[in-house]
């Protein structure tokens, strides 16, 4: 018996490392999976893992920034499954390192529009499908940069602070329609996502090995497993929740 047996769900990013790792987690626990992504390709790699091992998805091209885009997902959630239960929102650009007087406007709105406004919109219109279907949970991928800061980061570290607050804000929101929302806030996790600022993953490892105690990188797997916890019903009584999933990077 799996997890999420019985579950649906919509996860965004899911081309992606940490979304896509989590995307296979809960299908294979169960889950009926929209995988959403404005990398349609990548997506449809996703599924194709998905429905090899098994399991049931669906690809679907969604820029979380739009507010049609975002909709039409949720829709087609809705008509390829007949309900959602469970909402992972990942999807965060790779916005320019360069501090607020260096920064482009552009960039900073893109990323806040991306990284923050894509998870606003998701929710609008999914969570009213999730409280139709008697509750589940929603998932917004976060950082431990939402709660400590790096230089030349400001708009991502902003985006990620109030992603936290926004979730804890819809947690209370929703709770009496027992809809869940939590943050999940990963350190640096191996994926295509930290070579946009290093060469090859060993120039990431040595950079960034020495900052999370643990003497590690994350993998994606272990978002992964974190997400399907918050997913399932064995985290039935947690809400409002920033899970740090960082190898120990804050608690230096
Ligand atoms: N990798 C890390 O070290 C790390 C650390 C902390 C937090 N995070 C967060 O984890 C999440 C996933 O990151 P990742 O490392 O898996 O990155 P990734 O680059 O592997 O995946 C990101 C995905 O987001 C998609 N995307 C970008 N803009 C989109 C949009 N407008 N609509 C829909 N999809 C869009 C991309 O196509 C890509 O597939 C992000 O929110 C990121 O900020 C990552």
């Amino acid at each position: 018996m799996g997890r999420l047996d019985g579950k649906i769900a919509v996860v965004t990013a899911a081309a992606g490392g940490i979304a896509g790792a989590s995307a296979r987690r809960f299908a294979a626990e169960g889950a009926s999976v929209l995988v959403c992504d404005i990398d349609l390709e990548g997506a449809e790699r996703t599924v194709a893992d998905i429905t090899a091992a098994g399991g049931t998805a669906r690809a679907r091209h969604c820029d979380v920034a739009d507010p049609d885009s975002a909709e039409a997902a949720v829709d087609a959630a809705m008509d390829a499954f007949g309900a959602i239960h469970v909402l992972m929102n990942g999807a965060a650009v790779r916005e320019p390192v360069a501090n607020v007087v260096d920064l482009p406007l552009a960039d900073w709105e893109h990323a806040m529009r991306v990284n923050l406004t894509g998870i606003f919109l998701m929710c609008k219109y999914a969570i009213p499908r999730i409280v139709a279907a008697g509750g589940g949970s929603v998932i917004n991928v976060a950082s431990q940069l939402g709660s400590v800061v790096v230089p030349n980061r400001p708009a991502y570290v902003t985006s990620k602070a109030a992603t936290i607050q926004l979730s804890k804000s819809m947690a209370l929101d929703f709770a009496e329609d027992n809809v869940r929302v939590n943050s999940l806030s990963p350190g640096a996790t191996e994926t295509g996502r930290l070579l946009a600022h290093y060469q090859t993953m060993e120039a990431v490892r040595r950079a960034l090995v020495p900052l999370h105690p643990i003497g590690r990188l994350g993998q994606p797997e272990d978002l992964a497993d974190a997400a399907l916890f918050l997913a399932s019903d064995e985290s039935a009584f947690v809400t409002g929740h920033d899970l740090i999933v960082d190898g120990g990077y804050t608690a230096v």
